[in-house]
């Protein structure tokens, strides 16, 4: 028998409730099992510097160490309760907030849930060739660390399946570990996680861009009445910082590199940059393209009844909601949502309940913004006359109002042929691709060394050097 309040770190007094521990002790085999098989790859040897969650204190919860990752504690942690919440908004503002699942919304809690968890293997799914070509052993335990984090939050979402939900609960959690990302059969819930990782740019930009999604998903779903999923999400929100700044700075320190070399060699044209063997400028310009604009889907339709329902049952909030100052029922409040009529887009007033969808992804929009403008400055800094912008908000998208239009990046309304005369010019094309995945054809291992393509980071992990062994091969 398991000893499950040894072997997953918890703060759950998961020892004392016999039931989830048998039901757990039926997942976590098949839980390894999808980590051998979908989990990174040729990767279960290595002795990785690792942080594990031990605790929920905000300046002590991480402890660092060697590990080999399947044996890694994925653990189970909530922020501690606190009795006196409330219900924050929606219909039931001000009633305690539920410790258990409220009988009425049972089958929609269940589904957003399964819509967070499914998000988590999939992106290890999306990552696991990526080992085999990482540009330092730095970020190869980075991209190990995302990787056992998301484990975690797969954990943490099976948690909430199995400690509330019974026996459909239970049957979630098996599908959960039965989809593939990007499989025809049975695919992962969401477009943006079915869509390849294929090289470490897309990797960046997938941090930055759609690990963000999850920080914003996660913000919302803290402020839900349903006080469990609170408390879950508010500790996952703390890893989710990492996996942003694994992005960040790798997209970041990507467009340093190219820069350095186009200014020591006096040089501007893609071609010239490639030849050098760095990203070019424009290519770096067309994969946040891709990542932004699929991940704007994420979000949902500009206007839907379904999140307004989520609201007014208090199930998902908004961003920051407890910060905003109003009713919090929104039962009269307009919020503008865009539109394509003719040849124009339009913005029209609609019932701020419905729009709730495009409100997130106006939060979200805004947020990258800033981390964009942040690697504008790089190349401000270099003196290279070069603008990275995102595009228009209406620009490839295939969810919402703009599904089935073919807008350019600053916002022209085009037909399908003219956008696709330019499609390469914005996105990335199989050219694109093949040129960046022929600069990651190896694996980067000595210590203290880093393709030629990215710079390295200011500092390393844990107040270890740069050249530290981050990654043990055996
Ligand atoms: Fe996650
Ligand atoms: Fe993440």
């Amino acid at each position: 028998m398991i000893n499950y309040t040894e072997k997953i770190p918890n703060n759950v007094d998961l020892g004392r409730d016999r039931v989830l521990q048998r039901a757990l002790e039926h997942w976590q085999p098949a839980y390894l099992s999808w980590w051998y098989d979908m989990g990174p790859n040729e990767s279960h040897n290595f002795e990785v510097y690792l942080r594990t969650a031990v605790s929920v204190e905000p300046d002590g919860w991480a402890q660092f160490d060697y590990i080999k990752m399947p044996e890694y504690r994925w653990g189970i942690f909530l922020q501690p309760r606190d009795e006196r919440r409330q219900i924050n908004f929606g219909m039931h503002k001000g009633q305690p907030a539920w410790q258990d699942v409220p009988g009425e919304y049972r089958s929609i809690l269940r589904r957003i849930i399964v819509t967070q968890g499914d998000t988590e293997p999939a992106s290890v799914e999306q990552q696991k060739m990526l080992g085999l070509s990482c540009p330092s052993l730095y970020d190869l335990r980075n991209i190990f660390q995302v990787n056992v984090e998301e484990g975690r939050h797969l954990w943490a979402m099976v948690y909430l399946l199995h400690r509330y939900f019974g026996r459909d609960g239970r049957e979630e959690a098996e599908s959960l570990l039965a989809r593939r990302s990007g499989d025809t059969d049975n695919p992962r819930i969401l477009g943006a996680f079915n869509e390849p990782t294929p090289d470490w740019l897309a990797f960046y930009m997938f941090t930055f861009f759609t690990d963000r999604d999850g920080k914003f998903q996660l913000c919302a779903l803290a402020e839900s009445g349903f006080d469990p999923l609170a408390r879950t999400c508010r500790f996952m929100l703390t890893e989710e910082a990492h996996h942003m700044f694994v992005g960040e700075t790798g997209v970041s320190r990507i467009i340093q590199r190219t820069c350095e070399v186009m200014k020591e060699n006096k040089i501007d044209d893609p071609a010239d940059v490639r030849g050098l063997g760095v990203i070019d400028l424009q290519t770096i310009q067309r994969y946040l393209n891709f990542h932004y604009s699929v991940t704007l889907d994420l979000y949902g339709s500009d206007v839907s009844s379904n999140a307004a329902n989520y609201y007014t049952s208090g199930l998902k909030g908004r961003f920051r909601e407890t910060k905003l100052e109003d009713d919090h029922i929104l039962r009269d409040a307009l919020y503008p949502v865009s539109e394509v009529v003719a040849d124009k887009i339009n913005t029209k007033q609609v019932p701020a309940l419905t729009a709730l969808n495009e409100r997130l992804r106006d939060d979200y929009i805004e947020e990258i913004q800033a981390g964009v403008s942040r690697w504008q400055r790089v190349i401000d800094e270099a003196g290279i006359p070069f603008r990275l912008t995102l595009p228009h908000k209406g620009f490839h998208r295939e969810i919402g109002n703009f599904t089935g239009h073919f807008i350019s990046p600053t916002g022209e309304i085009l037909t399908e042929e003219q956008w696709r005369s330019h499609e390469f010019e914005w996105l990335p094309s199989p050219k694109d691709y093949a040129y960046v995945q022929s600069l990651m054809s190896g694996r980067v291992a000595e210590l203290g060394k880093f393709a030629n393509w990215i710079a390295p980071p200011v500092k390393g992990i844990n107040g270890k050097p740069l050249d530290f062994q981050y990654v043990r091969f055996n």
